[in-house]
């Protein structure tokens, strides 16, 4: 059965809650020149972040919001859960001490890092930061990291729908407005256009791992296999089989009142690729293409988007 993700919904719940009593402009703050939400990040948390220490054997899960970290997140749990002959789901597996922190690597409060010590190897985080502003040790000590990325137009489809959605980031009266602010490096976390291009600097380093929303939908076995190898887990078929078909869209969704409480309703979407074609004028369109082409196209990472096939088609 599947295990109730305890820490993690308390903590949206709570989120949620604080975002009721507070103005739109309250919602995010700035820290080192970009937008974070107040009601789960904070100046301290960030600060304590510097001085977190990584292990050569974390798992670490990095993605800009809406890429699908949710879903990546399962898969590397579950894999984790299988390298400790855990059972992925239940009670007994990896979740059960991972999820005494929240497993956002900057979510939550000052004090996690100190107990995040204390947690055994493998120990698993996800991160939405871009390179520069992750903990030096990360890169130091030669973790490795999964990075996710999804094309711009669905990242953008999928985060206006979230932003209407959840009360700790800012509502949309309408789609002009959102795409306004998403080109305009008003988002939280950042313009993504930015993020993969500092992402991009990275791309060629041993302990890095690119894979697309898009590829992982296309083929999710041979996904989960090569993220398998990649991170030394050893998988039979049959397990190779489980962890595939519990990280169907249509199994995270079933199983989301346990795994993210209400906020579930909101995260599991639509699931899809393309879905940008319902919202995009043709001017907007062309916008994104040309600032594509200014910040990636040519690139390793802009390259293994395939933009063309998924942005332009
Ligand atoms: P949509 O809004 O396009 O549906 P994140 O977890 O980074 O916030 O990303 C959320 C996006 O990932 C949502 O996209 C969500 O539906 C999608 N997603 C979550 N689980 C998925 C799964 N198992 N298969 C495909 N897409 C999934």
């Amino acid at each position: 059965m599947e295990k109730s993700r305890k820490q993690f919904v308390d903590l949206v719940d709570k989120a949620v809650e604080a975002a009721k009593s507070m103005r739109r402009d309250e919602l995010l703050f700035s820290y080192k020149g970009i937008l974070y939400p107040t009601t789960v990040c904070s100046p301290e948390t960030f600060k304590a972040l510097e001085s977190f220490e990584a292990r050569s054997d974390d798992v670490i899960l990095a993605g800009y919001p809406k890429s699908g970290t949710n879903w990546l997140s399962q898969i590397l749990t579950d894999l984790i859960a299988i390298s400790q002959k855990k059972t992925p789901g239940s009670e007994s597996s990896v979740h059960a001490e991972v999820s005494e922190e929240f497993p956002y690597l900057e979510v939550g409060d000052a004090e996690k890092y100190e107990r995040m010590t204390k947690l055994p190897s493998r120990r698993f985080m996800v991160t939405h930061l871009r390179p520069e502003n992750l903990p030096k040790s990360i890169f130091k000590n030669n973790a490795k990291i999964l990075l996710l990325i999804r094309n711009p137009k669905d990242v953008a489809t999928s985060f206006y729908h979230f932003c209407n959605g959840l009360a700790t980031l800012p509502s949309y009266e309408t789609w002009d407005e959102f795409f306004t602010d998403f080109m305009t490096k008003k988002m939280a976390w950042g313009c993504y256009l930015e993020y993969l291009s500092e992402w991009n600097k990275y791309a060629d380093k041993e302990n890095i791992m690119t894979i697309t929303y898009e590829e992982v939908k296309e083929n999710r076995a041979l996904s989960v296999k090569n993220i398998a190898t990649f991170f030394g887990i050893p998988l039979t078929e049959e397990q190779l089989q489980l962890v595939v078909e519990r990280s169907s869209f249509q199994s995270m969704k079933k199983n989301s009142d346990k795994t993210h409480g209400s906020f579930g309703n909101i995260l599991f979407r639509k699931g899809g690729v393309s879905d940008w074609k319902n919202l995009f004028t043709e001017d907007q369109s062309e916008k994104m293409d040309k600032a594509f082409e200014e910040h990636i196209a040519g690139t390793k990472l802009g390259k293994k988007l395939k933009y063309d096939l998924y942005c332009k088609a």
